[in-house]
């Protein structure tokens, strides 16, 4: 059975829906300093605003990348807010045309903050408008066809564009040097996440002891996003079967019917996992063979679900293909293969 919600999604997807949306603006700090963990982040931001701020300019242009769920869009808000500027949010697949990229910027004030998520989906034609915009602070209208056309140019405001992307390696170089700086947003320390934890229960009115905190923690994939949808979750279940406290029976319960294990992994992860080992003894297999073989998308396995499983030690991604490790043989319940297969390099079965 896989993990859903009633609207069909994964309970420890770092996706997030509209309903997912208000909840964490609701629960999102403001504020730098109420931003927790990405601490070398956060120490080179304040730096990079408080010179804009001596200066009275706005920072320069901002890339962010890292896995989904831990906290860009957050920082985009805090730094908007931080330098007293509006925020508009768009993101790279929304802007069909040059011409609505260009309404987005002439309705820009001096010192707004422009977010693009997803800056990797950005078609070509649309980042060749941005480079004189993010340079120049400039747009270069195209009047007329063939031999009579011209190009006109009209000033923009002073805007910093923050983009964000899961796919670094997907920006192309032009793009990429056209910002002042760039910051990856690295998986959580535990330590991080059960503060985060902990300060919006607080803010949710809801009483979590330590060790439910911790339980919760554990489960939450080094991720922000799936850290709060647990929480919700888990408090919902308090409210319904407890006296809305959550204790550690409690949140254990709760966790245990949510089937999620005690490393954060859900049924797609093991039906990912438990493939590579029945079907593919441990690889290595490609991505599009083991995307078919489980019925999920290249791309998704790619993006969402391999990151934090690598991170755990549990796959490889080798020039051959994915592999098992022995770690993900022994946490799903599977025998490793001989020592003499274990490639020493890679920590994998070959
Ligand atoms: N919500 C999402 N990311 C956060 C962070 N890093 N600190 C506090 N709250 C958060």
């Amino acid at each position: 059975m896989t993990i859903e919600n009633n609207k069909n999604e994964r309970i420890v997807s770092s996706d997030e829906d509209s309903e997912e949306v208000a909840f964490e603006n609701n629960l999102r700090p403001k504020k730098l300093a109420d931003y927790i963990g990405q601490n070398k982040v956060k120490n080179n931001l304040k730096i990079f605003m408080q010179a804009a701020q001596k200066r009275g300019e706005p920072i320069e242009h901002v890339l962010l990348h890292g896995c989904p769920g831990l906290g860009k869009t957050t920082l985009a808000h805090i730094i908007a807010n931080e330098m007293g500027g509006n925020i508009k949010v768009t993101t790279g697949p929304t802007i069909e045309r040059a011409g609505d990229l260009a309404a987005i910027l002439t309705n820009l004030a001096d010192g707004d903050i422009l977010f693009i998520d997803e800056m990797h989906r950005l078609n070509k034609v649309i980042e060749e408008v941005l480079y004189p915009a993010m340079e120049d602070f400039a747009l270069d209208i195209i009047i007329g066809k063939g031999p009579s056309a011209r190009t006109l140019r009209l000033d923009l405001p002073k805007f910093t564009l923050i983009g964000a992307t899961t796919r670094m390696g997907m920006i192309s170089s032009p793009l990429r040097d056209r910002f002042g700086s760039s910051y990856k947003l690295d998986f959580y320390e535990n330590k991080d996440i059960e503060e985060i934890i902990r300060r919006n229960a607080k803010i949710l009115n809801t009483e979590l002891d330590d060790l439910a905190c911790s339980q919760i923690a554990k489960r939450a994939r080094k991720t922000p996003r799936v850290a709060n949808r647990l929480l919700k979750r888990v408090r919902d279940f308090a409210e319904v079967k407890a006296d809305g406290k959550i204790n550690d029976k409690v949140a254990k319960e709760a966790l245990n019917m949510l089937e999620v294990d005690e490393l954060g992994l859900d049924d797609v992860d093991r039906k990912i996992l438990s493939t590579l080992i029945e079907k593919f003894s441990g690889g290595p297999v490609g991505l599009n063979t083991l995307a078919a073989a489980t019925s999920e998308e290249m791309e998704t396995i790619e993006d969402i679900y391999e990151p934090f499983l690598i991170q755990l030690g549990f796959l490889n991604r080798t020039p051959r293909g994915r592999t098992a490790t022995k770690h993900c043989y022994q946490h799903l319940g599977f025998t490793p293969r001989p020592e003499n297969n274990l490639d020493k390099n890679q920590n994998s079965l070959i």
